[in-house]
């Protein structure tokens, strides 16, 4: 370990200030009042419109387009459809590629659904937040009412940049002018989740600035019932056990499970959280130290890659900047670590997959709200702690031991739920163990559940011949896409 000095240095600040003080504060999760148009916050949110100025910056950015695979999650692992029972995430769920494809992916998934005109469709504009620098922009234009308060086509067209340089940037700044950084949060629901944890955007250290730029999407976070706006359950802390006990105290719900009826809660992406507890995090190394190392051209000048991606890739910037082990070494053990944590994964998947059919069966034999409700509320934790390790997607690096812990717990909450569904089965005179039926493939699966993904597509496929073209035309001709690019 050749930096740990300077390293644990550096932590200090950020360390103890976050570790850290997750403590309670004034700060509520839920906006108590959301902020209003702020005419004079100036936001350029089109990328293309950097690229002569800092073409080191902006080209390395572009490179995030080399990532383009589209993974199916659900085609993996098809568990997922029947964990999902009910919910938009059964139907189509692909693993994060490139943050270039950003827009593109939120308008394809069938998540989204095939709005008609800007009234119609399943989602609110919360689920454009965390797809690129026009929100920012948006959201100071309107409000936070004015963008959050409406369906998901209604500003589609003024959502044409791909995460990009204003959402981590004060890109109108003298200090962003004169080529440096400038980190900046601009959306006002994370200025206030930082806050909360003790992490007042100005006042962090760079180390902390550099972190924070990324929570502001790959986080954990709910639209709250107050105007669908997105917002941040850290006001109990950042682990597993603070959020859910946050949730359920504001006894919310992001779905009612269709086989076994639990008031279900569905976990985002908590990667800023669970680095945040694991063994970097915790020594102040940041998201940036590994994603996004200084590099240098071949004439010697230094800039920041802004290619996010696997940091494995960038060894000689990333790893061995502090670590003196070789790369495959390194590379062994997070292999190593993602098997472990995949295998006890799945075991847990199985085990919920199996009450959620069970709970089903307990309804059918005419099992009462009485006697299911302990059984629903573990169901719902333990799926909860299956969706936290599984969501955060870099889990087995980011906080290996945290993450094993939590499927653990989840592992206990699974079995609490069998027991008292075994005993509620047996009461009603159904046989266990009772036929699961077969969810091998993800077509398999979607069928037991009731999805007809075909139909789905067929509209999906409409919305984005008719309907995402006029938005592309709008954009350009508003100056927020390049003219001339197809
Ligand atoms: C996901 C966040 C993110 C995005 C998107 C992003 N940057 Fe950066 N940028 C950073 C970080 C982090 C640094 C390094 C900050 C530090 O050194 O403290 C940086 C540094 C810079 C710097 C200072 C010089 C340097 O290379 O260190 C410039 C200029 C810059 N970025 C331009 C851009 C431009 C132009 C875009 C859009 C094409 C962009 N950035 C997109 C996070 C981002
Ligand atoms: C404005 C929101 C936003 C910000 C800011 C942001 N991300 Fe992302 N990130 C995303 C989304 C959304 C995806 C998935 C994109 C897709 O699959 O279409 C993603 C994907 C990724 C991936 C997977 C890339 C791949 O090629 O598979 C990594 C790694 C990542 N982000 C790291 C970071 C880091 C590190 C930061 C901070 C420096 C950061 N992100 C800032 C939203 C964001
Ligand atoms: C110590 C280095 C390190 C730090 C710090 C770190 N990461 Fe990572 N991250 C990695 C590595 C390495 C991987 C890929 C693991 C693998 O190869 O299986 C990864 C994977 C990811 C992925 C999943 C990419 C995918 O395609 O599935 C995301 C997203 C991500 N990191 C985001 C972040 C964010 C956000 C932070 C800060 C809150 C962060 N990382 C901090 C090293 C780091
Ligand atoms: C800025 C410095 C820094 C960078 C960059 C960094 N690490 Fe670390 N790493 C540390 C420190 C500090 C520790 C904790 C050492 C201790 O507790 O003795 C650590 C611990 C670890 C551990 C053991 C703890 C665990 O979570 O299992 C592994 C494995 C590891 N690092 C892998 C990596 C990999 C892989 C990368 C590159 C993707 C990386 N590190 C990048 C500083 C760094």
């Amino acid at each position: 370990m050749k930096r740990v000095s300077k390293t644990i240095q550096s932590s200090l600040a950020i360390g103890l200030m976050a570790l850290f003080g997750f403590a309670q504060s004034s700060f509520a999760g839920e906006a108590k009042e959301f902020e209003g148009p702020k005419p004079d916050l100036k936001i350029e949110s089109a990328n293309h419109t950097f690229a002569e100025k800092y073409p080191l910056q902006y080209n390395s950015w572009k490179a995030t387009s080399e990532s383009t695979e589209v993974i199916s999650a659900l085609e993996e692992d098809p568990r997922l459809v029947v964990l999902w029972g009910g919910y938009s995430f059964s139907k189509d769920y692909n693993k994060p590629r490139g943050h270039f494809y950003a827009v593109t992916d939120v308008r394809e998934i069938l998540r989204t659904g095939a709005p008609t005109d800007e009234n119609s469709g399943p989602q609110p504009m919360a689920c454009w937040t965390c797809k690129g620098p026009d929100v920012a922009r948006l959201i100071a234009e309107k409000g936070e009412v004015g963008y959050f308060d409406a369906k998901w086509a209604k500003y589609g067209s003024e959502i044409a940049n791909s995460i990009g340089c204003a959402d981590c940037h004060d890109t109108t700044s003298q200090e962003f002018k004169d080529g440096k950084a400038a980190l900046r949060v601009a959306r006002p629901h994370v200025q206030r989740a930082l806050e909360a944890i003790g992490w007042k955007f100005d006042t962090l250290d760079k180390h902390g600035k550099r972190a924070a730029i990324c929570a502001n999407c790959h986080v954990e976070y709910y639209f709250a019932k107050n105007k669908n706006a997105v917002t941040f359950p850290w006001d109990k802390g950042v682990d597993v056990d603070s959020i859910e006990k946050y949730y359920d105290e504001i006894q919310f719900t992001d779905w009612v499970h269709s086989l076994s009826k639990a008031p279900m809660l569905k976990a985002q992406h908590p990667d800023f959280e669970t680095w945040s507890l694991g063994t970097h995090g915790k020594n102040g190394v940041t998201c940036v130290d590994c994603h996004m190392p200084k590099v240098e051209t071949k004439d010697g000048k230094v800039y920041t890659d802004h290619k996010i991606g696997n940091p494995f890739d960038n060894f000689e910037h990333t790893c061995k900047t502090c670590h003196e082990q070789s790369k495959e070494t390194l590379q062994a053990r997070v292999k190593d670590h993602k098997k472990k944590i995949k295998d006890v994964m799945v075991r847990l998947e199985d085990q919920i997959v199996k009450a959620h059919f069970e709970a089903k069966a307990a309804w059918d034999a005419g099992a009462t709200e009485e006697e299911m409700k302990e059984v629903l509320q573990a169901i719902r934790h333990a799926q909860w702690r299956w969706d936290y390790s599984a969501a955060g997607h870099g889990g087995h690096m980011h906080a290996p031991d945290v993450i094993l812990h939590v499927i653990g717990t989840g592992l206990d909450r699974a079995a609490d739920a069998r027991a008292r569904l075994a005993a509620i089965l047996t009461k009603h005179g159904v046989p266990t163990p009772i036929q699961f039926p077969d969810i091998s493939t993800k077509e398999k699966a979607q069928k037991v559940m009731g999805i007809d993904f075909d139909k789905e597509k067929k509209a999906k496929e409409e919305f984005l011949r008719t309907i995402v073209p006029e938005w592309e035309k709008h954009a350009r001709e508003k100056g927020l896409l390049p003219a001339d690019e197809k």
